[in-house]
């Protein structure tokens, strides 16, 4: 299998080694194809990402991918957007649970909650059709039946193996691109013997800080997918501890759902667990189910010992924390 190996920038260059070497740790045949993309190609050579890195990544079977810095440029044009549109990497599916419910992180949660947000990825707000001038800016909003009945499949065929329901994101009182959004989704739920229920943004965003346990498999469009999964991300603690999968009909990439952080970038510091566990849904990808456990238990195991990154309020630097999930994996096979 070759895999796409994108480290990115800030802290992208940090966490990403620490997942491949608990690639390396579980045994995973692999050959990694580094692609440099991002913010420093963009000061070297202004472009952040051209067409051979493109092709060197569909000449792989998947992505794991850092994170990238936006040059404060309004003509640059995101580099994960353009992967995900020209890869066509439709599904992003972002997983959060607390890990292990007791622990003394910043934030914890009441109860335990255990919810996916399957993010439509490659239209909504981030189309990319945008116009600007001196007076007005506009940013088109695109919903296509393509793109809703697909996602909606996505996140049924997920709901299927859980509790197979799904809740439906929308702003469909006042938008109505989110009214046949919400009409596609309730239609492939119907055919697909998918309990549904529906919830307006802002008031999914209200009833998620306070009770999160009430939700399972969340289908929403792109923009409100992307601030659902950071306020998500809070509620599990950090975004230190998140991973996302995009997910096409022919590629995938797996990335942590945090930036490039440069407040803390080049310090040692970042909570590798993100782009841990998104190599571990890698691994799910592939049809290697035992590894991928294996991953999970060795982050699990970490964490109930009490190894701390900073952003959990300890003092384990990346290595630390990378080390202790390797020497798991080594002790367990
Ligand atoms: P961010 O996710 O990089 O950071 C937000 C906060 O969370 C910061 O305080 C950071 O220190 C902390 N944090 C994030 N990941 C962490 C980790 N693994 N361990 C410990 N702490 C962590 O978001 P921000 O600051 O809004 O964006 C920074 C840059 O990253 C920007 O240029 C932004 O455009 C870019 N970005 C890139 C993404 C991508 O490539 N997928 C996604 C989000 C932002
Ligand atoms: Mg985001």
């Amino acid at each position: 299998m070759k895999v796409a190996v994108i480290e990115g920038d800030g802290i992208g260059k940090e966490v990403i080694p620490a997942a491949v070497d608990v690639l390396n740790a579980v045994n995973l045949d692999f050959e990694q194809v580094p692609v440099e993309v991002g913010y420093g190609k963009w000061e070297r050579t202004g472009l952040a990402m051209d067409d051979a890195d493109l092709e060197l990544m569909r000449s792989c079977d998947c992505i794991l991918f850092g994170a990238i810095t936006t040059p404060n440029d309004p003509n640059y044009q995101s580099v994960l957007l353009r992967i995900r549109q020209e890869l066509d990497l439709y599904a992003n599916i972002r997983p959060f649970r607390p890990l292990g419910i007791t622990m003394d992180i910043p934030y914890k949660p009441a109860k335990p909650f255990d919810i996916i947000i399957v993010r439509e990825n490659t239209e909504g707000l981030y189309a990319g059709i945008e116009d600007v001038n001196q007076n007005r800016a506009c940013s088109t909003r695109v919903v296509t039946r393509k793109g809703c009945l697909r996602i909606a499949k996505t996140a049924c065929k997920l709901a299927k193996g859980r509790g197979n329901s799904i809740t439906i994101v929308h702003k469909a009182n006042v938008l109505k691109s989110c009214g046949f959004f919400r009409e596609l989704c309730i239609e492939v739920a119907n055919e697909n013997g998918v309990r549904y229920n529906e919830m307006l943004v802002d008031a999914m965003a209200y009833s998620l800080v306070l009770n999160p346990e009430r939700y399972d498999v969340i289908v929403t469009t792109n923009l409100f997918g992307d601030i659902l999964s950071d306020l998500c991300a809070a509620l599990v603690g950090s975004l230190g501890l998140c991973p996302s999968a995009n997910i096409g009909d022919k590629y995938a990439l797996f990335e942590p759902v945090h930036g490039s952080a440069p407040d803390i970038a080049g310090k040692g510091i970042a909570n590798p667990l993100a782009a841990i566990q998104s190599a571990k849904m890698m691994l799910e990808w592939v049809g290697e189910f035992e590894k991928a456990g294996l991953v999970q238990s060795a982050v699990d195991n970490v964490l109930q010992k009490g190894l701390r990154t900073v952003d959990l309020g300890g003092s384990a630097s990346t290595n630390d924390m990378t080390k202790a999930i390797v020497e798991y994996i080594r002790s367990v096979q």
